[in-house]
């Protein structure tokens, strides 16, 4: 979708890190921006230092992972701008690390909470009234751990590989309809943030202490950082992101260093599929 100002653009989980560079890039290509983000104060100081620099920018306060709060925020963005042409699908939290069988309900239920049933909720929300418009793009932050599955971050893997399953669902299911909607879904590896510091919005009602011993959680946590590589400047990714959108890619991949992992699961299946 070529991106034009005027255009009326929602950004979830647009307080700081990715959500809040995306909502700068798209104020800075002329759009209308609603930030909506769960963290109310860090929100409003988003929105008052784009807002200082004359953008049209509108703050939400908004849990995605509560389906009566997205519509809500539907209606109410719809009631102001009367449709919504990009609709980005970020907020999402980093879970817990730790083996799988160290994990507990709470840590399931907010991971796919905000970052599975987020993303759905969008979908739910706002879908009905972009196919009435007839055209408009939807953008779903999943991450390079909807590709691969690295060992410790189960249920955030789990949750990231449901994102790139729901997105390549709705771009068959917009296909179907011939629809003129476009889905993209964002696959980053490590990006500037505050991505690990996320047990800042776990909801009390889903606390749950680690039952990892801190000295596995460390060495665990040192795997990562040696893995993960120099995290890359949000804007850069906001600006790779934008021109995905705009040559209407499906994958916005943004880290072929790990493109070889990724293969590895494909050349798996040919080698399954040989054997049998
Ligand atoms: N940072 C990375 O390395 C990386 C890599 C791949 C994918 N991602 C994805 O990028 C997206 C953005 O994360 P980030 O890295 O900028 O982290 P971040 O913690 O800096 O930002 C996430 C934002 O989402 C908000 N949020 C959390 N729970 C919410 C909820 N229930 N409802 C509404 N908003 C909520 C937070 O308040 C925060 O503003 C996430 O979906 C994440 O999984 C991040």
């Amino acid at each position: 979708m070529k991106l034009e100002s005027g255009q009326t653009a929602v950004v979830t989980g647009a307080a700081g890190g990715i959500g809040f560079a995306l909502a700068e890039a798209l104020c800075l290509r002329g759009l209308n921006v609603v930030m909506a983000d769960v963290e109310a104060t860090a929100l409003e100081t988003a929105r008052a230092s784009l807002g200082a620099r004359g953008f049209t920018v509108r703050a939400e306060t908004c849990d995605v992972a509560n389906a009566a709060a997205v519509d809500r925020l539907a209606q109410t963005v719809l009631a102001r701008f009367g449709r919504v042409d990009l609709l980005v699908n970020n907020a999402g939290v980093g879970g817990r690390l730790g083996p799988l069988w160290d994990s507990q309900p709470g840590d399931w239920a907010w991971t796919f909470g905000v970052n599975v049933f987020g993303v759905a909720n969008g979908v739910r929300s706002f879908l009905p009234s972009m196919l009435q418009q007839g055209a408009g793009h939807v953008v779903n932050v999943a991450s390079l751990a909807g590709l691969t599955a690295p060992p410790f971050l189960g249920p955030y893997v789990a949750s990231k590989h449901a994102v790139v399953g729901l997105s390549e669902s709705l771009a068959a299911e917009l296909a179907t309809v011939r629809s003129r909607i476009r889905v993209s879904v964002v696959c980053p590896g490590h990006v500037q943030s505050r991505i690990a510091a996320s047990e800042r919005n776990r909801p009390p009602a889903l606390a749950a202490e680690s039952r990892t011993p801190p000295d596995v959680l460390s060495r665990i946590h040192a795997g990562f950082v040696a893995a993960l590589g120099e995290p890359m400047p949000t804007g850069e990714l906001a600006s790779r992101v934008l021109a995905g959108i705009e040559k209407d890619d499906f994958l916005i991949l943004t880290h072929p260093q790990f493109n070889a992992e990724v293969r590895n699961r494909l050349d798996a299946v040919d080698r399954a599929t040989q054997a049998a």
